[in-house]
């Protein structure tokens, strides 16, 4: 800017100068220099226009500078302004030429230090330098970038030979050997090597070499370049190293692993398919995996392959496969339909496991499990087993049907859920005896809600433990009524041996109170004598029913019409039973005459309604009904012998009824439940004893709050 501003002012200098000298002819060429001045720094195109000022300011200053002094001949002056003017164009051309030549100059040096600004970018980045070794002179020249690479200095150049000195001594051999043998043969190498020492060593560089050759053909030297290449290196390795890991993995594992194309042909397949076949496994590649598949199954497993759309494609398989002893083993394949990254193509991917024992397992567990359940449902006993929890886990039918419940309302049920009146039985106590202590229990029980008689075998078991019960009721109520017979015969045989004694005892003491109270004519004794004589009666009257329960009492058996009996006995039943008792005769009319002692009967009769009353206080309902019965087996054992039909007559009420617990008792002699005073506790027993002695039967059925019924069975008269 500067130098410009003084071209522009040094060619005004002058041409002030120009209009005020006379001699102005001279100034024309003073241009000139100022042109060459502004050459060395102006453009060429400012150049230009300086030029053209300067003829301008020539040609201004001819026509305004003063006249030439005189004797100058105006032809020398002419011609002056014209060589000047032609002196400025000439040196204005050179100037522009020479600036355009030096423009070009730069520019292709500002070119090649760009140029070689990227090229170093490059192999600094690259990590890559250039080599060059001269066979003649056997000299070498490295880039900066070589240095850099072997972690030498850069401040100063170093021969090849210091570059290879970071290899180890072999690796640099074989690179001279290589050298040798690229300058011999003109063949290029390429090589991998590790840095042996220095700050980079164990860095990975690639070495590329080739020959350079004259025009001549002669080999010059040979040159080429050193590039890291580490980092590609790690990959490799990382990339080997999976590899393997995943073939080592896919060769180990005890199942087969394989991969193949769209056309199911076999591209992979790890070893232990060869060693489980016995096949090599290139033999199986393709499609010569179909020589090991059972014949019934290769079509099911080759159209299982469906090649739908979608990559997310899944399925299993089931199919045999021939092992090398020739065994065609069932195997589980399970498949899935994949596109790998750069594949052009889906691929399967699957595995293929033995899976016969397995199979063979399930099979015997099925098996096993049904000849389980027979066993299960043909046993007598009824069997439910429970868990530590108390959940049911198994029960046959006859528990279904002994318990009243489903199988599938139990099964997986807590056990007290479902029966909470079993908590605190002795069902739950000894279950859990048997659970706890490990040990077999059995015992039997009456279970209310179900009004059965259980008797139960409990067994503790892997999981919990094993329940097998029967129904008991049955043989307990006839053994209960055994046993109860059994003993009213022997009581009675021991009643009426001590009474028919003390009757006769009673019969003296009455006799002689009677002649006592006849011949006696002290009013002081009399009271004493009476009270002796009804106390006597009373007894009298006690050993008759004594008597009578111990089938000791004189009977009178004759044919008797009962509905008659019974018709005839409606009033003083009235009378006695009271208002609140409605009294009902249920009589069949073709009931036979039954053989019994009529008095006694009547008795009876009035025993059992009287019993009848005291059950119903509030009031209720008595019936008495006749029939004629022919039982499928007497009710009570017997010997032989005994008729086969009989008449019967029923008192039944609706009263309180007796429990369970009382029921076996009910026909025992002395046997209350009524207050001191009220009762005796001889009128069933009485009645008992009556009916047995007319070889008759009797039964009591009661339920608790829902009545009792009573049945006397008699003999028919023939
Ligand atoms: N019809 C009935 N309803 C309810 N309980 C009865 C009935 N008959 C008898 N019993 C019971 O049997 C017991 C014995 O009866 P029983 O031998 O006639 O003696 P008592 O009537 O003197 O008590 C009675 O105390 C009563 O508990
Ligand atoms: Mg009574």
């Amino acid at each position: 800017m500067i130098m410009a501003v003084v071209s522009g002012l040094l060619m005004a200098g002058l041409f002030v100068g120009d209009l005020f000298t006379p001699l102005g002819f001279a100034h024309g060429v003073l241009y000139v220099p100022v042109l060459v001045l502004a050459a060395t720094f102006a453009p060429p195109r400012a150049l230009v226009v300086l030029g053209a000022t300067a003829v301008l300011l020539t040609l201004l200053g001819w026509m305004w500078s003063p006249p030439p002094p005189p004797g100058v001949a105006a032809k020398v002056y002419v011609s002056n302004r014209l060589i000047s003017m032609l002196a400025v164009v000439v040196t204005t051309v050179i100037a522009y030429w020479l600036g355009k030549t030096r423009a070009g100059l730069e520019m292709t040096r500002n070119t090649a230090q760009t140029m070689s600004r990227l090229l170093a970018m490059a192999s600094e980045v690259g990590h890559l330098g250039a080599w060059q070794y001269s066979t003649g002179t056997r000299a070498s020249t490295c880039s900066i970038e070589v240095f850099r690479l072997h972690g030498l200095s850069v401040e100063h150049d170093h021969a090849l030979e210091e570059v290879l000195a970071c290899y180890s001594e072999q690796d640099r051999q074989r690179f001279k050997e290589q050298l040798e043998a690229c300058a011999r043969t003109r063949t290029g190498f390429e090589d991998e090597f590790r840095i042996a020492s220095g700050s980079r060593a164990s860095r990975w560089i690639r070495v590329t070499a080739r020959a350079v050759v004259h025009d001549g053909g002669r080999v010059r030297g040979v040159e080429g370049t050193f590039q890291d290449i580490s980092r590609q290196k790690e990959i490799e390795l990382e990339l080997a190293r999976s590899l393997q890991r995943w073939q080592s993995l896919a060769e180990t594992l005890p199942v087969i692993i394989w991969t193949a194309d769209q056309g199911r042909q076999l591209t992979y397949t790890s070893r232990s398919l060869a060693d489980y076949s016995g096949i090599a496994a290139q033999a199986l590649l393709g499609d010569g995996w179909t020589a090991i598949v059972h014949p019934d199954d290769v079509t099911h497993v080759a159209t299982g392959w469906v090649p739908s759309s979608g990559s997310d494609v899944r399925f299993e398989s089931m199919f045999r496969i021939r092992r090398k002893d020739g065994q065609y083993r069932w195997h589980l394949a399970r498949v899935t339909r994949m596109k790998l990254q750069g594949d052009p193509e889906d691929s399967w991917y699957g595995t293929a496991m033995d899976i016969d024992a397995r199979i063979r397992l399930e099979r015997d567990v099925k098996q096993a499990a049904r000849r389980y359940e027979t066993v299960l449902e043909s046993m007598t006993d009824a069997i439910f087993a429970m868990d530590r929890n108390w959940h049911v886990t198994l029960m046959n039918s006859h528990a279904e049907v002994l318990l009243d419940r489903k199988k599938e309302d139990l099964i997986g049920k807590n056990v007290w859920e479902a029966f909470p009146e079993a908590v605190g039985t002795a069902f739950q106590q000894n279950y859990e005896r048997c659970m706890r202590h490990a040990e077999v229990v059995r015992f039997e029980e009456w279970y209310e809600p179900l009004q059965k008689h259980f008797e139960v075998n409990a067994y503790p078991s892997a999981e919990g433990i094993s329940v097998y019960f029967r129904d008991m009721t049955e043989q307990r109520v006839l053994r209960d009524q055994l046993n109860q017979s059994q003993k009213l015969e022997s009581i009675g045989q021991l009643t009426g041996g001590i009474a028919h004694d003390f009757n006769n005892l009673l019969t003296v003491i009455r006799g002689n109170t009677g002649l006592l109270l006849d011949s006696t004519h002290d009013s002081g004794n009399k009271p004493l004598l009476q009270s002796i004589s009804d106390a006597a009666d009373r007894g009298a009257i006690m050993v008759r029913r004594l008597l009578a329960f111990a089938r000791k009492q004189e009977l009178s058996p004759a044919p008797v019409d009962v509905n008659r009996l019974a018709q005839g006995m409606h009033g003083l039943l009235h009378r006695t039973l009271g208002e609140h008792i409605e009294i009902t005769l249920a009589l069949d009319p073709a009931v036979p005459p039954a053989v019994v002692d009529e008095v006694q009967l009547e008795s009876a009769l009035l025993n059992l309604a009287i019993n009848a009353r005291d059950a119903m206080p509030e009031g209720g309902c008595l019936t008495i009904a006749t029939s004629t019965v022919t039982p499928d087996a007497p009710p009570v054992h017997q010997g032989s012998g005994t008729p086969a039909t009989y008449v019967q007559i029923e008192v039944a009420d609706t009263g309180k009824g007796i429990s369970p617990r009382m029921l076996s008792k009910v026909f025992d002699p002395f046997f209350t439940t009524k207050p001191k005073g009220q009762g005796t506790g001889l009128g069933l027993a009485m009645v008992h004893g009556f009916i047995k002695q007319s070889a008759g039967h009797i039964a009591i059925d009661s339920a608790e709050n829902r009545g009792t019924s009573i049945k006397m069975l008699l003999p028919v008269a023939r």
